[in-house]
């Protein structure tokens, strides 16, 4: 296994779900990344020039430019992402969109795709569907590499699966706030998450057809988006992470539509990998291919990101890091303002990757009590169940609410979470703060 020694430093600060260390913040890299294209000294594939210069012009570069650039509309797209982001529904960071978990309170179960976090290595690519084709290659196949366009793939069966994307730095920023160690990377609260009705063929199906043959023991799924560049200019190539053909062969999907309509471009149009219960950088956007091999494969996606660093851990790292954990969220602002002698009914959402969520308890007195919420929907692995719970505060000031989950493999979600160095996998209660006034 390579581990960049030198590079994988520049790369975790500038990882833009992964980065915010002193060097180079997100944003910085963003301006560094546009600069360079407004030079015309990188490759802006897919981009639209117009998308090109709102996103020059979004990002303050407007000195640097003609002044036709200048001048963002105040709700413009985040840099990169092409579906409005109005501030009531998302917060940006760098190129990346997090959803407000308290804005799930008006959607149903699924998260509609507009109100969808977005997270970006770089940009958003704009591929034509017509001109689409996966190729799916490598030693591990019985024969040649075949090349699928979508509508090879829409003959095979189709399925839908209803499933959790969730970044795995998602509530990485509770580090920080409640443990005092912050893990390097995007500072997401709760909304690094949502889940869809994901239809698309069974990997299996394609693989199968493809010749996969029985010994190969890796895939690896690679995007369309642009190559992911450090701030030194160390190129690492387009995303891609390896993945077992245990896991593909198990409940991996190509999917082609997210809640019924075709994949948005933010969320992989016009074809994403959907690995359910897995970290969210399993779920490949854009895919373009498909390296099938019979040896173990490495990017920097499973060697320097998403493995545990830190002093629990060895120098090398966790092993490649695989499912989700387990978390719980409060639909409300924080620091929401509650009136006192009123009986409100607190609603959030609870997820497992481990398991169905069998029970969430609730407690206002710091930890010392809990009482049980009323479950909505049934625990499914992998998604979320909807919980409520009536509180009347009867003590004006500030106070703190706290969720806890358990799933049906017997997990309960603890008081802290084991620090790691890139933030991954926060598990840990959190300790909502809110308001109440009288
Ligand atoms: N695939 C490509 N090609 N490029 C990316 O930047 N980001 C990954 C994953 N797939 C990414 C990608 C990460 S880290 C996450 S959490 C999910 O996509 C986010 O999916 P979403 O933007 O549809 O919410």
């Amino acid at each position: 296994m390579t581990r960049h020694t030198e590079s994988s430093e520049s790369a975790e600060s500038t990882d833009s779900s992964e980065s915010s260390e002193p060097t180079e913040s997100e944003a910085s890299y963003d301006r560094r990344r546009l600069r360079q294209w407004a030079a015309g000294r990188a490759r802006a594939e897919g981009v639209a020039r117009r998308d090109l210069l709102r996103l020059v012009a979004a990002a303050g570069l407007a000195s640097t430019v003609p002044v036709a650039l200048s001048a963002p509309r105040a709700a413009a797209a985040g840099p990169g992402i092409v579906k409005p982001l109005p501030p009531e529904w998302f917060i940006i960071h760098g190129t990346n969109a997090e959803a407000r978990f308290e804005s799930f309170a008006d959607t149903g179960y699924t998260t509609p795709a507009a109100r969808f976090f977005v997270r970006n290595h770089t940009t958003t690519p704009r591929i034509d569907a017509a001109s689409w084709k996966l190729n799916i290659w490598g030693d591990g196949l019985t024969g040649r590499a075949r090349e699928f366009t979508l509508a090879d793939l829409r003959r095979f069966k189709p399925v839908t699966r209803t499933a959790f994307v969730e970044c795995a730095g998602n509530a990485r920023s509770f580090f920080a706030t409640q443990q005092g160690r912050a893990g390097s990377g995007t500072p997401w609260t709760t909304g690094a998450i949502g889940v869809a009705h994901w239809r698309g063929v069974r990997l299996s199906d394609v693989l199968q057809k493809a010749g996969l043959s029985r010994r190969a023991v890796d895939i690896m799924p690679r995007g369309l988006d642009d190559e992911y560049v450090t701030s030194d200019g160390t190129s690492y190539g387009r995303v891609r992470r390896p993945m077992p053909v245990s896991k593909a062969l198990d409940d991996v999907i190509l999917a082609y539509e997210m809640n019924g309509s075709p994949l948005p471009p933010d969320h992989g149009y016009p074809v994403r990998l959907l690995a359910p219960s897995w970290v969210g950088i399993s779920s490949i956007k854009w895919l373009g291919d498909i390296e099938v091999s019979t040896e173990p494969l490495y990017s920097p996606w499973n060697t320097d990101f998403y493995r545990l660093f830190g002093d629990a851990y060895p120098a090398e790292g966790s092993a490649p890091l695989t499912r989700q954990t387990i978390k719980s969220a409060f639909e409300l602002p924080w620091n929401a303002d509650l009136s006192a002698h009123t009986r409100h009914r607190l609603t959030g959402r609870a997820w497992s990757a481990g398991g169905a969520i069998t029970r969430v308890e609730v407690s206002a007195d710091g930890g010392a009590s809990w009482r049980a919420a009323r479950l909505h929907d049934r625990g499914q692995e992998g998604s979320w169940t909807r919980w409520s719970f009536p509180w009347k505060p009867t003590r004006t000031g500030p106070a703190e609410l706290l969720s806890r989950a358990t799933d049906s493999a017997g997990r309960t979600q603890p008081a802290t979470t084991v620090h790691n160095t890139q933030g991954y996998l926060f598990g840990a209660v959190i300790r909502h703060a809110v308001t109440v006034s009288g």
